[in-house]
């Protein structure tokens, strides 16, 4: 997008957005339904209809962590429940979720390297779901095809053997076609991976440890979530035709919660931010920065921890995209305000949420020069190169231009790639008409752009409009049939996914 368009639309943007924080009007910022971008995020722009609470006024939730229902000395068995529930997100509405076990986010899975753990999910709604685990190493048959589904009144055993680094994973739904809406209705939440290697690193632990997991929802004036679903009762799919480039919420909630704010020390903290929203990129910032030193200092990525630390003023995160970092807030006051900004966003979607340094403590953590052992991968292991184009073109699918691969929609039986077991191949991503934030089931990937992304294992990269990438992926763990896809959640609904097989 040239610098012009971006300002005539921040523009409208401000113009339509009056007292964006207690909007009491409902509407679109209309993206023709085309190829838009709003806010540098491919999408349209939906307003909530109810009123959305001054920011800053909500203590930060922490999703509770999920305990076993029994231990094995191989296993431990966790149970969830997808079910309806209801919360106040809104002081004084309420909102009803669909949860694991009723809730959003869902409980936090805290899991071990090689420790397996099999989650049997419970389907408690009336539509069908289906479970992925994002960035697990995953036998195919648990990994959440999005055609395996739990039907409603059924249950389904997750079996996660974990052969994995410590990393910030997160599960979420995949019902095929209709992974957008029911990721917006609240079917998301943490997985983490701990090992012994991190267990041994001298970074901020116990309550200096928050994951924040960054949406943005539009609310009706019930309360209710307002997603433009084109059949509210989810049985045909799409979306209304404002929103076939994605759907983009006017409230910022992390961890569920819209603009928290929460009390730190004057000490580091490790946030491990995941942008779990169906279609907005975000680039955060702290304001104000601090006084020296960087606003974050990234210590690991998707897959887990980077070789060593890197430096950032400011995270460009998209959808799917987790950056594990360290705010080190003895650069400030005490009784300073922090706020932690989203430089894409205007009107209310430019705040995310805020710190509050409350008081003194004692420094317990470092951060280490050396993190973890990453080897870079090299073209020349390169077995074989692929190239994907995702764009927005071809014959029509339920009724509209759709979001492809290659040209081609989604088909469960097409192979594009059929990588050998143990290989690294070269894939070059590229982006039309949209960004696209590309993610690959199964198989780790390094981004061969060093300015972009700190070195370090991905499993989505962020692509803008008219970008490419080449990606180093090694293709290792199990044999069988996976996607890979667009995490704009209705590009991906709308068929922008397709196979690959490892053999
Ligand atoms: Cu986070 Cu295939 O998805
Ligand atoms: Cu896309």
């Amino acid at each position: 997008m040239t610098l012009s368009r971006r300002n005539l639309l921040r523009m409208t943007a401000g113009g339509i957005m009056l007292a964006p924080l207690a909007g009491a009007c409902s509407g679109v910022i209309p993206s023709g339904g085309a190829n838009a971008e709003t806010e540098s995020s491919a999408g349209g722009l939906s307003r909530s209809a109810a009123r959305l609470p001054a920011p800053f006024t909500v203590p930060l939730p922490v999703p509770p962590v999920l305990q076993p229902v029994r231990t094995d000395a191989g296993t431990d068995y966790y149970e969830i429940t997808q079910r309806l529930g209801e919360s106040e997100i809104l002081p004084g509405l309420k909102t009803q979720v669909w949860g694991y076990d009723g809730i959003f986010p869902g409980p936090t899975i805290e899991s071990r390297r090689d420790r397996k753990i099999v989650v049997r999910h419970r389907n408690a709604l009336d539509v069908p779901v289906v479970v992925h685990l994002h960035g697990g190493r995953t036998p195919p048959e648990h990994d959440g095809y999005p055609t395996d589904l739990v039907e409603p009144g059924t249950a389904r055993d997750y079996v996660y053997p974990h052969a994995q680094p410590a990393a910030t994973l997160w599960y979420h739904d995949h019902r095929m076609d209709f992974t957008g809406p029911q990721v917006y209705k609240g079917l998301a939440g943490f997985h983490l991976i701990r090992d012994d290697e991190e267990d041994a690193l001298p970074l901020p632990k116990g309550e200096r440890e928050v994951p924040l997991m960054i949406t943005d929802r539009s609310f009706a004036a019930d309360g209710s979530f307002a997603y433009p679903a084109a059949d509210p009762t989810l049985r045909q799919p799409g979306v209304t035709s404002d929103f076939v480039s994605g759907v983009l919420g006017d409230c910022i909630l992390v961890n569920g919660a819209p603009w928290p704010a929460l009390e730190v020390t004057n000490t580091r903290y490790r946030f491990r931010i995941l942008n779990a929203s169906n279609a907005r990129r975000y680039r955060l910032a702290l304001d104000p920065a601090p006084p020296q030193g960087p606003a974050f200092v990234q210590i690991g990525s998707d897959q887990g921890l980077l070789a060593a630390p890197v430096q950032h003023d400011r995270l460009q995160v998209a959808q799917a995209e987790r950056f594990d970092v360290v705010i080190d807030f003895s650069a400030y006051r005490v009784g300073q305000q922090v706020t932690l900004v989203n430089e894409l966003g205007t009107g209310g979607t430019a705040s995310v949420m805020r710190f509050v340094v409350a008081r003194t403590a004692t420094e317990d953590s470092r951060i280490p020069a050396k993190l973890a052992d990453v080897e870079p991968l090299s073209i020349s292991e390169a077995a074989t190169e692929r190239t994907f184009t995702f764009a927005r073109n071809g014959a029509q699918h339920h009724g509209m231009t759709p979001w492809t691969v290659n040209g081609e929609v989604f088909s469960p039986e097409h192979l594009w790639a059929e990588p050998a077991l143990g290989t690294v191949e070269r894939w070059t991503l590229r982006a039309q008409n949209v960004s696209h934030p590309i993610h690959i089931h199964l198989a780790p990937f390094q981004v061969q752009d060093g300015n972009r992304y700190a070195s370090g294992w991905k499993d989505t990269v962020d692509l803008a409009s008219g970008d490419q990438v080449t990606v180093l992926i090694r293709f290792d763990g199990y044999r069988g049939k996976y996607v890979f896809h667009c995490h704009n959640l209705e590009h991906e609904d709308m068929a922008m996914m397709a196979n690959f097989q490892v053999r």
